[in-house]
């Protein structure tokens, strides 16, 4: 049987491979390594002549940055949580990701809504129709083109955070919190399968890039 969500799915994206205006989200669970990815792509699309912004959730703006700050470093409970990152969302979307997509840029933005999802969703345990609620007001119906999936099980994931730097209040959670948030975003990308890669994030960075590119080939880019 075909796996629906495997980088191998039926390729939707992009329209053509010119700037058409196109965001394009990294998702996975803390210590899968999508970071150290998402400036090697943009110097990928850079180089094609591609107007490319690379930014982050929560954050990308002065003011999402500063909220993104309270999210990552105060306590607060999970509904606190989830409206302050819609809110640092919304100005992130107002001011700069709407403004690029409209000029023809490739926006590409280490997380998005599914790791409102994932995390406040599967992880705090928040209900997701607050989050849908939210997510409709929020986004007026702007979704990614396409999600690169980093995908590592949560064991692996938590040796290889280990003692890295000081964790955040995400990073600090036990591996039962990350097996909550590896299922939410399984449940969240089973219903949009065919705007999602699937990366196997288990390798060396060299393999993960190679996946990278392999699932960007296969949608033309
Ligand atoms: P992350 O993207 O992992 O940045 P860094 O690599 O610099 O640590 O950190 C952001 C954290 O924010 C991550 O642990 C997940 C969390 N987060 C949410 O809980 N909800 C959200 O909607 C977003 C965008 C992020």
């Amino acid at each position: 049987m075909t796996d629906p969500l495997s980088s191998t799915s039926t390729p939707p994206f992009p329209p053509d491979s010119g700037p058409s205006g196109c965001l394009i989200t990294v998702e996975g669970i803390d210590g899968a390594g999508k970071s150290s990815h998402i400036e090697a792509l943009a110097a990928r699309w850079r180089a094609r002549g591609l107007d490319v912004v690379c930014t982050r959730e929560p954050g990308g703006t002065p003011l999402a940055e500063s909220v993104r700050e309270l999210v990552l470093h105060r306590s607060m409970d999970a509904l606190t949580e989830a409206l302050l990152v819609f809110a640092a969302r919304r100005d992130h979307l107002q001011a700069r990701i709407e403004p690029a997509l409209a000029r023809g840029a490739v926006v590409l933005c280490d997380r998005y809504t599914d790791a409102s999802f994932a995390y406040q969703g599967g992880g705090r345990g928040l209900s997701l129709g607050v989050l849908s609620t939210l997510e409709h007001w929020v986004q007026a119906g702007r979704q990614p083109d396409l999600t690169l999936w980093f995908e590592l099980d949560p064991e692996i994931a938590a040796l290889r955070r280990g003692a890295a730097r000081t964790p955040d209040r995400f990073e600090s959670e036990a591996v039962e919190f990350f097996r909550r948030v590896d299922q939410g975003y399984r449940d969240r990308f089973s219903r949009r399968p065919e705007h999602v890669a699937r990366i196997d994030a288990s390798g060396t960075p060299g393999d993960v890039w190679k996946l990278i590119t392999q699932a960007l080939e296969l949608r033309g880019w």
